[in-house]
This record gives C-alpha cells, sequence and structure tokens, in this order.
C-alpha cells in the first residue's frame, strides 16, 4: 500500500462512537492512513453513524448524498460507514448508495485494513460489507495492535475515553442500542487496567470508562468472568498512579448502588459528575418505557447520592412526547426538574426507531406537541442551570486547562463545568494542567472567572 494517505472520519452520537473513531484511527495509521481535516484532501472518508434517534441518523444520509458529488469529482475517493446506522442497515446501505465501497458493523472495526486492502489490491468484489454482531468484546480482538501504536492525534492527549463494555441488555423500549451494539459484554478487568496503563505512560491524565450502563459491569462478562464489580474497577483505576481524574457514563438507575455512590465520598480522584439519565418524570411513562424503576425510587437515589456527596453535579437525559404521554405526565417531569434541580440535561424528541417495541405503540404524540414540550423544558433547565451555575460563583474551583489562546484559557471542573479565564502567561500553562479558578460570573452554560492559584 502507498504510504501517506489522508483519511477523514465523520463521527456522530455518542462517546462511544468517538471511542471507536479513535481506534479507527489507530488501527489504520498502522496502514500508512494520516488524519485530515478537510474530506476534500482525503482518499478515505468514513462516517461513523449514530442510530439512536431519527435526527442524527437524517444527517448521516444527507452527508453520504453531498459524499455522492465528491466521489463524481474523484473516483478514486473510497467511502466507508461504520458505526450503529452501518449495523442497523448493513446491506440495504450498498444497494442506496453505490458510491459506498465499505461498511462496517458496530463490532467488526478491527476488520477494516483487512477490508480496505481487499479494496485496494482488487482481491474482493469490489465493495467490502461486515455486520456481524455476535463477535464478542471488539477490543480484545486487536488489543495487541493498539498497545504498539501511537495515540490517535484527533484525540487530547491529557483526556481519554476508556471502553469498559459493548451492548445492552436492558431493553428500554424505544432504544435502538441492543440491537445496534448486541448483547451487554464487558472487558476483562486486566486489559482495562492495561489500556488504563498506557494512556498515563503517553501523558494521559483523565480518564473516562464508558458503557450503556456501567454500573451493571462484570454481570456478563468475556469467558466467566473473574466476579469484579464496577466498584471494584472504580477502585484498581483510580490506584493506577497518573491518574488525576476519573469519570464514567452512563448509568442506569435501577442498577445504581449504594456501594458506587460511597465511591464518591471514599475516592478522592472521582470526579462529582454523575449522569443518571430519568427520562420521564411519570411512573406511567416510565413503566412504558420499560425503564424499571419510579419517580419514587429515583428520587430516594438522588438523595442518598447527596448525603454521600453534597456537592455532586447531576446530569440527566429526558424524552418528551413519548407515545401516550399526556400534559400531566409532561408537568410531572417538569416537577421532578424542579425537585431535582439538574445541574444540566440533554433533552430530546421521541422518534420512533427499527425494531424497538415503542414504533408499535399507538397514542403517538404530534411533532408540533413535541417541539412545544421540549422547548419549555428546555426554557426550565436554563433557568435551573442558571440558578445551579450562580451558586459557584465566589467559589475556588480546581480546572484542568483544555486550551489556551490569547482571548484566555478554557478549562473544566471536576463537576464538568466549562470554565473560562484570562490567560495569566504562565509559560507552564499547558493543556492538561490542573489549575485554580476564583469564579465570579455564571452563564447557562458556563462559567468565568480568574487565575487565583
Ligand atoms: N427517541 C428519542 N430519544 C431517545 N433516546 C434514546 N432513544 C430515543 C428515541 N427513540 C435518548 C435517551 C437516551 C439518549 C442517549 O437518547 O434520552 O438516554
Ligand atoms: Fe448512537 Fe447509541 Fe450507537 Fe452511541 S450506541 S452511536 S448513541 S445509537
Amino acid at each position: 500500500m502507498k504510504m501517506g494517505k489522508n483519511l477523514y472520519i465523520k463521527t456522530f452520537g455518542c462517546q462511544m462512537n468517538e471511542r471507536d473513531s479513535e481506534i479507527i484511527e489507530q488501527l489504520l495509521a498502522q496502514q500508512g492512513y494520516i488524519p485530515t481535516d478537510s474530506p476534500e484532501d482525503a482518499d478515505l472518508v468514513l462516517v461513523n453513524t449514530c442510530s439512536i434517534r431519527d435526527k442524527p441518523e437524517q444527517k448521516v444520509y444527507s452527508l453520504l448524498g453531498h459524499l455522492r458529488e465528491a466521489k463524481a469529482r474523484n473516483p478514486s475517493l473510497r467511502i466507508g460507514v461504520t458505526g450503529c446506522v452501518a449495523q442497523q442497515e448493513g446491506v440495504r446501505i450498498m444497494e442506496r448508495m453505490p458510491h459506498v465501497d465499505l461498511v462496517v458493523g458496530t463490532q467488526q472495526i478491527y476488520l477494516l485494513p483487512m477490508m480496505l486492502g481487499r479494496l485496494e489490491h482488487g482481491t474482493g468484489s469490489g465493495r467490502e460489507i461486515a455486520t456481524n454482531l455476535d463477535a464478542g468484546f471488539v477490543i480484545p480482538a486487536f488489543q495487541k495492535l493498539l498497545r504498539n501504536s501511537p495515540p490517535s492525534p484527533a484525540s487530547p492527549d491529557f483526556k481519554r475515553f476508556v471502553t469498559i463494555m459493548q451492548g445492552c441488555d436492558n431493553y428500554c423500549s424505544y432504544c435502538v442500542v441492543p440491537a445496534t451494539r448486541g448483547r451487554e459484554i464487558s472487558r476483562p478487568m486486566v486489559d482495562i487496567i492495561e489500556e488504563v496503563e498506557i494512556l498515563v505512560d503517553q501523558g494521559v491524565r483523565e480518564i473516562t470508562l464508558l458503557g450503556q450502563n456501567v454500573n451493571s459491569y462484570g454481570r456478563n462478562s468475556l469467558g466467566d468472568g473473574d466476579g469484579t464489580t464496577f466498584t471494584d474497577l472504580l477502585r484498581r483505576v483510580a490506584g493506577v498512579r497518573g491518574v488525576q481524574r476519573l469519570r464514567f457514563t452512563t448509568s442506569h438507575p435501577r442498577d445504581l448502588s449504594e456501594d458506587l455512590m460511597r465511591c464518591f465520598a471514599e475516592i478522592d480522584i472521582l470526579c462529582p459528575h454523575f449522569h443518571l439519565p430519568v427520562q420521564s418524570g411519570s411512573n406511567a411513562v416510565l413503566q412504558r418505557m420499560n425503564r424499571k424503576y419510579t419517580v419514587e425510587s429515583y428520587l430516594r437515589k438522588v438523595d442518598t447520592l447527596r448525603t454521600f456527596c453534597p456537592d455532586i453535579a447531576l446530569a440527566t437525559d429526558v424524552i418528551v412526547g413519548f407515545p401516550g404521554e399526556t400534559e400531566a405526565d409532561f408537568q410531572a417531569t417538569l416537577d421532578l426538574l424542579a425537585r431535582v434541580r439538574f445541574h444540566g440535561s440533554f433533552s430530546f424528541k421521541y422518534s420512533d426507531r427499527p425494531h424497538t417495541r415503542s414504533a408499535a405503540f399507538v397514542d403517538k404524540i404530534s411533532e408540533e406537541v413535541k417541539s412545544q414540550r421540549l422547548a419549555r423544558f428546555q426554557h426550565l433547565q436554563d433557568e435551573v442551570s442558571l440558578e445551579r451555575n450562580k451558586e459557584y460563583i465566589g467559589k475556588k474551583m480546581e480546572v484542568m486547562v483544555e486550551e489556551c489562546s490569547t482571548g484566555g484559557c478554557k478549562g473544566r471542573t471536576p463537576t464538568n463545568h466549562v470554565v473560562h479565564f484570562a490567560e495569566p502567561h504562565h509559560p507552564a500553562l499547558v493543556p492538561g494542567v490542573l489549575v485554580s479558578v476564583c469564579i465570579n460570573h455564571a452563564g447557562k452554560h458556563s462559567l468565568r472567572g480568574e487565575y487565583c492559584q
């Protein structure tokens, strides 16, 4: 293969996908592919796709539409689709999009170098597809390869994601993930620790452990598993020398144990930020969503969590306009927001997804009502976030620097708030360094302050 080919990856969706894109870059670096920011310069464009809601999926098709023209201008351009839409649609993408050269599902990205090789040498059928979903955990298949490859140049070198499990067994009635990412499987702890150690050696200081439902880590393991739970894993990762900040995402409220809550009191590098998707404030809706908890049990867990870690910043996900959601159901979601006072949230209009139970539910809510409810929810969240953020004014917060320019510096607090502060002309102020910032201004989405070592 000729060296120095340019690779452009467009990533949609979650952090899991971001991590997969990093892995793809690392794998393809060994084949001579160099990441580029510009699709025009690319020899290979990969679209790493998300199908969680209708909107990201539509964006994928619109980008693929544009790429048709790019390929007409440059017939040697290779175009590949990876991720959840690739998994979900498989050969249908090939049929709809003759300009797509390869389709790779969520569990087979390690086959990419081989598939590209076949395209390059003309040894296959000319188009490549791999969408098996029973391939076991993705990472072990090429853990050795990753160990020997340089970090992906596109990812920040001070904070990184580490995937600890794949798939999901929860079957929330609206969710496409079990269909696109397969059954829940946990990765062996030794592999995870090894990856964290490699990252720390490369200069990484903040680790975020990733899984669809990290609380159930160890429930289904590769091989027999070793009985390790998520809290065991957290303590072990926290013990790796050089890790300065530890985070995890995401959690299912049903599986949130007191043991995990206690970790926030006991592990000092575990950041006081918790993403605990509630989805709805109505028990009737939660039941139809198959969430397996009630509003009351959710609230009890939040209260207990706050006894272990009073300063914890809570974030959530909410779906508005789930089939059959009444005005009273929606009001209950607003009441829950007012009661918990989430620091932030991601809120979405319900959309039907393939292979989900709720797609067949009757009493679908109109687009108009969904849009109104979303706007009302987001308006209240903005008010709450601003009030919450004002609570930090006058406080001195630890900030991990992300970038500095002549305009000033930007970083994040342990609570995951973005903080802007003036560049103090400090030579040691490089990305990844921890500094103290005294907060003097709060907005809805970020804080401002002064460097105050
Ligand atoms: N419609 C709208 N939002 C959804 N989510 C998941 N599936 C759907 C759907 N069908 C949201 C949930 C989840 C987040 C990642 O996306 O809030 O927590
Ligand atoms: Fe989107 Fe879910 Fe797939 Fe992540 S796992 S890319 S959120 S569909």
